[in-house]
Order: structure tokens, then C-alpha cells, then sequence
């Protein structure tokens, strides 16, 4: 996340992410999956506008359908935040929503982790890293994540994270459907894999800075489901084969599809032939912090 104060608020770009390996390794007594998961945060962000109140908390956003109450992640950060702080200052926050939901681009979450970082500095809480990264898992299995952009593993139901080096910016397109996807929905209909697909291979071609060899690596165990019970994931897959691109795959639990192109040209081509073709949002977009 990029944090920007200015003179009377700060501002953080709180980014998306993609998935470019994720495996299930098994399903615990809680009702969550055991995951090993490559994200990597990308360069579609929202933005969070926080500023002080004398006192409460007031939340605007962008995007009408994106509910402002109790409900909405950023309003659950912040009530952690208060109730794990004592802090009773006043705040308002004004996010602009430009990462779709329900895709699998954890816009939401990303959100939630920018609020923590946001109020962790405007009230001066000396929070760590680590206090951070374990409230952020108390709200969401991929929150935590966007603490170590721009790439990690994430294990267990997704809150352990380890830091992956990049050894290159990658070049994507990403295209989020018009209808999206309930998370739990899809992890109730997944079947547990026998055999699983390791990561290190395509953690070690990442960070290799080798583009083409993620490409062809690419792995989500949860896009058969999707595929199933979104159609329009399964239009988008079928078309992705004859993309000019390097490799293309759902993001988590979709509906977003995103391809890996060899250049940012060749991503802006892509990008536009598909604006064209009445898909969905289409976002020509780079790794990012
Ligand atoms: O943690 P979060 O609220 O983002 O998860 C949403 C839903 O996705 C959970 O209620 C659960 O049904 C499912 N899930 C899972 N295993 C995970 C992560 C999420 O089954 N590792």
C-alpha cells in the first residue's frame, strides 16, 4: 500500500491481488481450507481518505453498492482498532472503490489492512508489524497479506505469510465479470485434491524475475468450482485461449480472470481488445507494492 499524509488527512492506495498458485491441502475442524496460496498485490487500487473528527466514525464511499455500516471490513478495522487501542478519537474515512468485488481481488481486504496502517499512524499506536498482520487475521484470512506486498506464500487459512522476492514486474490484464462470486459458496463445493501441486516451482521461476515460466505454472484449485457455478468465468476461460499472452488463470475464488503478458504493450493491445468485447471491467495493470 502506498501511504500518502498531506496537510490535513493522510491518504493510502490500498491495491489489489492476484493469485498465480493456489492449493488446497485440506479442510480443518473450524470449516476452513488448509491453503498454500503465491499472491501479488497489483497496481488497481482503491484509495482511503482519512481524516479526524472531533468524535464517531463516518465511512462515504464511491460505490453504492458497497454497504457504508457495521457490515463493510473498513468499519470492522476500525472498530478492532478502538476496542484494541481505547482510542476514541474521531474519524472519517472517504474510499474511493475501484477493485471490483466479489472477484477474488480482495479488494475488501485490502481495505480493512490500509485501514489498520491508517489508524496505526493517525493515532500513533506504535503498532508492530506483527500486532498488525494478527488483528488483520482476526477480520479475514487474506488480510494479513497485504502488510508483505508486493508477493508472498500465504499458509494455513491464509494468515501465515512469507515474503517471496520478485525478480520482475509483471505485465497483466484482469477482467472482472459482470456477476462475481461468493467466496464461502465456492469453498463449500470444493472437494479436497489427493494430490497437490507444489508452489516452489513458480515461486523460484518468480523470483528468478521469469515471466514466461510463471505463465505456464499457473494453478488455482478453486477455479473448477467457479468455472461451475459462474458461466461467465467459464466464457472467459474458453476465450483466454487464444489470447496473445504468456498464461492466464482465474484469482481466487473469482470470478475475476486475469492473463500475464511479456510487456506492457503488449497488455495495453490486450487490454483493448477486450474493452470491445462486452466482458466485463477489463484493467491493464503491472505487480506492484
Ligand atoms: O476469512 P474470510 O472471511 O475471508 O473467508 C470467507 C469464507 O471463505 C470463509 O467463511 C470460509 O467459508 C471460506 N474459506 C475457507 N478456507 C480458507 C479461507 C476462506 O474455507 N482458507
Amino acid at each position: 500500500m502506498i501511504v500518502r499524509p498531506e496537510s490535513d488527512r493522510l491518504v493510502i492506495d490500498a491495491p489489489s491481488k492476484v493469485n498465480l498458485h493456489l492449493e488446497i491441502l485440506g479442510k480443518r475442524s473450524d470449516g476452513y481450507h488448509e491453503l498454500e496460496t503465491l499472491m501479488v498485490s497489483i497496481s488497481l487500487c482503491d484509495t482511503l481518505e482519512f481524516r479526524e473528527l472531533p468524535s464517531g466514525t463516518t465511512l462515504r464511499c464511491s460505490d453504492p453498492s458497497v454497504g457504508e455500516g457495521d457490515d463493510n471490513l473498513v468499519m470492522r478495522a476500525v472498530h478492532l482498532t478502538r476496542q484494541e487501542s481505547g482510542c476514541q478519537r474521531g474519524i472519517a474515512i472517504d474510499l474511493t472503490k475501484r477493485i471490483p468485488v466479489a472477484a477474488g481481488l480482495a479488494g475488501g481486504s485490502s481495505d480493512a489492512a490500509a485501514t489498520l496502517a491508517g489508524l496505526n499512524q493517525l493515532w500513533d499506536l506504535q503498532w508492530s508489524h506483527e500486532r498488525l498482520a494478527e488483528l488483520a487475521s482476526r477480520l479475514g484470512s487474506d488480510i494479513p497479506f497485504f502488510f508483505d506486498t508486493p508477493a508472498a506464500i500465504c499458509r494455513g487459512r491464509g494468515e501465515k505469510v512469507t515474503p517471496c522476492p520478485m525478480g520482475t514486474t509483471l505485465h497483466l490484464v484482469v477482467i472482472a465479470p459482470k456477476s462475481g462470486l461468493s467466496t464461502k459458496a465456492v469453498y463449500q463445493q470444493l472437494q479436497v485434491p489427493a494430490v497437490t501441486t507444489s508452489v516452489e516451482p513458480i515461486r523460484l521461476a518468480l523470483e528468478k524475475g521469469d515471466a514466461e515460466t510463471v505463465a505456464t505454472m499457473l494453478h488455482n484449485r478453486l477455479e473448477d468450482v467457479s468455472l461451475r457455478l459462474n458461466p461467465e468465468v467459464a466464457e472467459l476461460k474458453r476465450r483466454a485461449a487464444t489470447w496473445p499472452c504468456l498464461g492466464h488463470l482465474m484469482s481466487g475464488s473469482g470470478s475475476a480472470y486475469f492473463a500475464i503478458c511479456h510487456s506492457f504493450e503488449q497488455a495495453q493491445d490486450l487490454g483493448a481488445a477486450l474493452q470491445s468485447q462486452d466482458l466485463g471491467s477489463v484493467f491493464v495493470v503491472r505487480s506492484s507494492h
